[in-house]
């Protein structure tokens, strides 16, 4: 049964029904823990729930009708009659929050699907974001109050075939978004239960996905998040996608060699081949966004109110370089540099996340096209972050210090990295490019809730040699 929960609802039918976030009918042992939400559970049929909830007090379809969105990307395949419905898979977190306020700014019509399963992590593993974060419902009630667009909402997991399924026959996406799975490659490599889960997590998932379009809404685009990680770092230079090979005096283009470096780059890597197989198979349609590192917390719309707040990780599990640094710059802690620091990887500004995700569903992949952009604006090393990181906190006033830490990751420390990036650019992505300014933002804002950081969580903690199949259920911190 899908859990459809909405801020506009008057007439909602609350069941105390409890849903338990460990895998329901698809899945069986894989999640470590469970967590049961009170839900709101609403009619799976879309002509009663415009009657009931949705509609009531967002636009009118015909306020709605757009061929050209605010911020001027052409939306070619939008019907006349009504709005672009965009399912955002993982909705809640770092990059979904910030692309479902985005594009629903722009008028589409949004869904946000997730377990909350991210939250449930950090519980977990004692962690917190720095930034305060409210609950997905005071967010989307927020957001309704300050711009009387609704945002529907559906708790649960996407593993659950009956509930993903009840979601699109609700919901009836055009697009579907997904950024719904585990995404930290450490989080993989803590021990056997989070390497099985996360693969399960996202592996399942997304094939749940693939099964949901072909059986409910076989037109709908699907913009899947995968990694600039799954390529690895050959000593060759890495294309969008594809590669044209000569091999002995015949040429074929075929899919770019992968070589993901943890469990969670791997499930990535499985993903695309299984959306690449459906796309040929099945006819869908579908781009594969291999996203860089994503760095900043604001957009024009989570700055509108304390209360669309995004997530901004700096532990040594989900934090990612850059926005680490910037704690650690804030707080008087060295910048912890992975071994060598060579580490070469593509970066992009969250602003150009929720921009190119809007780029890929103006303009959808054909049917039966496996479509792939590499979604990065920038490419720096490690040194390169610390040395930029250094010379803005010191215009700050901070003594900014570096250390070498021995490296827990495997991975090459000094290596050639040159990715291509450039189809985006093509469909009018305008980047966001990492200046001073921008860096000095980031800073600032790690400064402002510097108060709320736990060093502890600073140091990494996971190591990929010594992950095993003792469960570490406890936490994450260093020497546990
Ligand atoms: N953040 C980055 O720097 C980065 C870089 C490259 C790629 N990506 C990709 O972008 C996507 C989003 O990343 P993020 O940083 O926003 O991650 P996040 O952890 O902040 O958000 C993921 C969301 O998905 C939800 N989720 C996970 N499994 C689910 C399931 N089975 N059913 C329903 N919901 C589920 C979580 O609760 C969470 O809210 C991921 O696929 C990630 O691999 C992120």
């Amino acid at each position: 049964m899908a859990h459809l929960l909405s801020t506009s609802c008057s007439l909602k039918l609350i069941t105390s029904s409890k849903f338990d976030l460990r895998h329901m009918s698809q899945s069986s042992t894989f999640y470590p823990t469970s967590l049961t939400l009170q839900t709101s559970t609403f009619p799976s049929k879309r002509s009663r729930q415009r009657g009931l909830t949705v509609f009531a007090t967002a636009l009118s379809p015909s306020q709605g009708i757009q061929s050209q969105s605010s911020s001027g990307f052409d939306h070619k395949d939008t019907e006349p009659s009504r709005l672009k419905r965009v399912m955002i898979i993982g909705g809640d977190g770092y990059c979904g929050w910030a692309t479902a306020l985005h594009l629903s700014k722009q008028n589409y019509e949004v869904a946000i699907v997730d377990n909350l399963v991210r939250r449930l992590f950090d519980h977990q593993l004692g962690l917190d974001s720095l930034t305060p974060i409210s609950s997905i419902h005071n967010r989307v009630r927020r957001w309704k109050s300050l711009t009387g667009k609704t945002i529907e909402l559906y708790i649960g997991d996407i593993c659950d075939f009956e509930f993903l399924s009840e979601t699109f026959k609700s919901f009836e996406p055009d697009s579907v978004v997904h950024f719904g799975e585990q995404r930290s490659a450490p989080y993989s490599m803590i021990d056997r239960t989070r390497a099985v889960f996360t693969q399960h997590n996202n592996v399942i998932g997304t094939l749940n996905v693939l099964f949901a379009i072909k059986e409910y809404r076989e037109d709908c685009h699907l913009v899947k998040l995968g990694t600039m990680g799954e390529y690895g770092t050959p000593n060759i230079d890495i294309e969008e996608g594809y590669i044209t090979i000569n091999h002995n005096g015949r040429t074929d283009t075929l899919p770019y060699p992968k070589q993901g470096s943890s469990f969670y780059h791997l499930s990535k890597v499985h993903d695309s081949n299984n959306i690449a197989f459906t796309c040929k198979a099945w006819g869908i349609r579908a781009t594969d966004l291999n996203q860089g590192v994503v760095y900043g917390v604001t957009t024009d719309e989570t700055e509108m109110h304390e209360d669309l707040c995004n997530r901004f990780d700096y532990d040594g599990v989900f934090g990612t370089a850059l926005n680490r640094f910037c704690v650690q710059a804030a707080v008087g802690h060295p910048l912890t540099v992975y071994g060598k620091g060579g580490q070469t990887r593509g970066y992009l500004d969250i602003r150009d996340t929720v921009q190119c995700v809007e780029l890929a569903i103006a303009n959808p992949a054909q049917p039966g096209e496996f479509r792939v952009f590499n979604q990065f604006t920038e490419q720096f090393s490690v040194n390169e972050l610390a040395s930029l990181v250094t010379k803005v906190g010191k215009k700050l006033g901070l003594d900014v210090k570096t250390i070498s830490v021995p490296n827990p990751r495997v991975e090459a420390e000094e290596h050639y990295y040159n990715a291509k990036h450039t189809k985006l650019v093509e469909l009018g992505l305008k980047p966001h490019l990492l200046s001073d300014s921008l860096l000095d933002s980031v800073l600032n804002n790690a400064i402002r809730f510097k108060d709320r950081v736990d060093t502890k969580q600073i140091m990494p903690s996971v190591s990929w040699k010594k992950i095993g199949a003792k469960p570490k259920t406890v936490s994450a911190y260093p020497n546990n």
